[in-house]
C-alpha cells in the first residue's frame, strides 16, 4: 500500500503532545507563575553578568564539545569532564538516550505518574512505553522489575519525580540497578537533586561512577534558575557517552549557555540560598495547605501536589480557575494521571501566602 502523502514513523501520532505549564492568566494585572517549577530567586546575577558578556559574539558558533561548561560541572561534583554530555535541557538528553537505545519492537518502563518526557521521547524512538504501578505517588521497585521483558531496553525514574514530588531512598534504586539485567539502561533523571534534604537520597552518581548501564541527568533550569537557556547535562559510562556524542546536535549547546551555566555552577552562595528558601516554604505550603483539610503529598523537590475533593465546585479544575482569576497559575496535572490535583512551584513569599489565602476563600474558610 502506497500512502498517498509522508507518513511518520509508527508510535508518533500515538504521542499525546507535552503541553507546558500556563504563563498568563486573561485580564489579571499581576500573574504569578507557579506552574513551572522555575525558581523563585531567578538565576545568580553573575550568570546573567556571564549572559551579556557574550552579547558581542552571537555570530560564533559555540564551542560544539562544551569543554569549559563541562570542566566547570567536573569540578563542582567531582567527576570525569569526559563522561558528561550537555544538551538544550535534559529533555534533549532524554530524548538522545531513546534514540540511542530503542529500536522499534523495545520496550521502555516509566511509572503511572512519572515525568511525561518518557513516554514521549519513547515513542518518538519507535518503541512501546510501559507503565509500572507506583504505591503512594512513589515509583514502587517491585513493581518495575515484574514490567522487565526481554524487550525492555531503558528504565526511566525522576528522582524526586515530577509532578509527585516524591522520591526513591537510594538503597532501593540500588536494589533496582542490582536486579535488572546488566543490558536494560537505567536512567536517574536527578532534575531536583539540590533541592533534595534526605539522608537516603543520592542522585546516583556513585552508581553511575561504579557500573555499566546507569546515566543520571541533571538540569540548569530548576535551582540555577536558567531555563529559558535550555541547558542540562548526563553523566555516564563512557561508552554511552561515546553513543550520545554520535547522535547528538553538533551545537546542540548554545554559547550564551554555557558562558551562563559556568557562572551559575560557580555561584554557590545563590544556590544555597535557593535551597533554604525553598527548604522553608515547601514545609510551610505543606503544612498550611494541609490544616485547609486538602491532602498534601510530602515533596523531596520545589512544588507541592495538591490533591482535591471530587466534589461539585471544590474540584481541582474549579480551584485552578478560582485561582487563575487572581493571577495565580498552578498547574494542572489530568495529563499525569492526576485529573483531582494541581502542582504548585514553591514560590516567593508573596506568592506563597496569596496562594494560601485564596485557597481558604475558595474552600468557604477565610476569616
Ligand atoms: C523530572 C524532570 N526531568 C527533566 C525536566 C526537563 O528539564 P529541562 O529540559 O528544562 O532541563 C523536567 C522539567 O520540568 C523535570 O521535571
Amino acid at each position: 500500500m502506497s500512502a498517498s502523502r509522508p507518513q511518520p514513523r509508527p508510535g508518533v501520532l500515538d504521542i499525546e503532545a507535552y503541553v507546558p505549564g500556563k504563563s498568563s492568566a486573561p485580564g489579571v494585572a499581576k500573574v504569578y507563575k507557579l506552574s513551572s517549577n522555575e525558581t523563585p530567586l531567578g538565576p545568580s546575577p553573575r550568570a546573567i553578568e556571564a549572559y551579556h558578556g557574550v552579547a558581542d559574539r552571537l555570530h560564533d558558533y559555540p564551542d560544539g564539545t562544551v569543554r569549559t561548561l563541562r570542566e566547570a560541572i567536573g569540578r563542582a561534583f567531582g567527576l570525569d569532564p569526559a563522561r558528561i554530555v550537555c544538551g538544550a535541557g535534559s529533555d534533549d538528553l532524554i530524548n538522545l538516550l531513546a534514540r540511542a537505545y530503542l529500536a522499534d519492537g523495545d520496550e521502555a518502563i516509566y511509572t503511572t505518574h512519572g515525568f511525561l518526557i518518557y513516554p514521549i521521547a519513547t515513542l518518538g524512538a519507535g518503541a512501546k512505553p510501559v507503565v509500572a504501578a507506583e504505591r503512594n505517588y512513589t515509583a514502587d521497585v517491585d513493581a518495575i522489575l515484574r514490567g522487565v521483558t526481554p524487550n525492555t531496553k531503558i528504565v526511566f525514574i525522576a528522582n524526586p519525580n515530577n509532578p509527585t514530588g516524591t522520591y526513591v531512598p537510594f538503597d532501593e534504586v540500588r536494589r533496582l540497578h542490582r536486579e535488572l539485567p546488566p543490558h536494560v539502561l537505567l536512567v536517574l533523571d536527578a532534575a531536583y537533586a539540590e533541592y533534595v534534604q534526605r539522608n537516603d537520597y543520592e542522585s546516583g552518581i556513585e552508581l553511575v561512577a561504579t557500573t555499566d548501564n546507569v546515566v543520571m541527568t541533571r538540569t540548569f533550569s530548576k535551582i540555577y534558575g536558567l531555563a529559558a537557556l535550555r541547558l542540562g547535562w548526563l553523566y555516564g559510562p563512557a561508552h554511552i557517552v561515546d553513543a550520545i556524542n554520535r547522535i547528538r546536535g553538533p551545537f546542540n549547546v548554545n554559547g550564551p549557555a554555557i558562558a551562563a551555566g559556568i557562572a551559575a555552577m560557580q555561584d554557590t552562595a545563590h544556590v544555597d540560598r535557593a535551597r533554604a528558601h525553598n527548604t522553608h516554604w515547601l514545609a510551610w505550603l505543606t503544612d498550611e495547605i494541609g490544616k485547609l483539610g486538602l491532602a498534601v503529598t510530602p515533596s523531596a523537590a520545589n512544588f507541592v501536589l495538591i490533591h482535591f475533593p471530587e466534589v461539585k465546585g471544590r474540584t481541582a479544575r474549579d480551584a485552578d480557575a478560582f485561582l487563575t482569576k487572581r493571577g495565580l497559575i498552578l498547574r494542572q496535572v489530568g495529563a499525569y494521571k492526576l485529573p483531582n490535583a494541581l502542582r504548585m512551584s514553591v514560590g516567593t513569599e508573596e506568592a506563597n501566602r496569596l496562594v494560601v489565602q485564596a485557597l481558604k476563600e475558595f474552600l468557604g474558610k477565610a476569616a
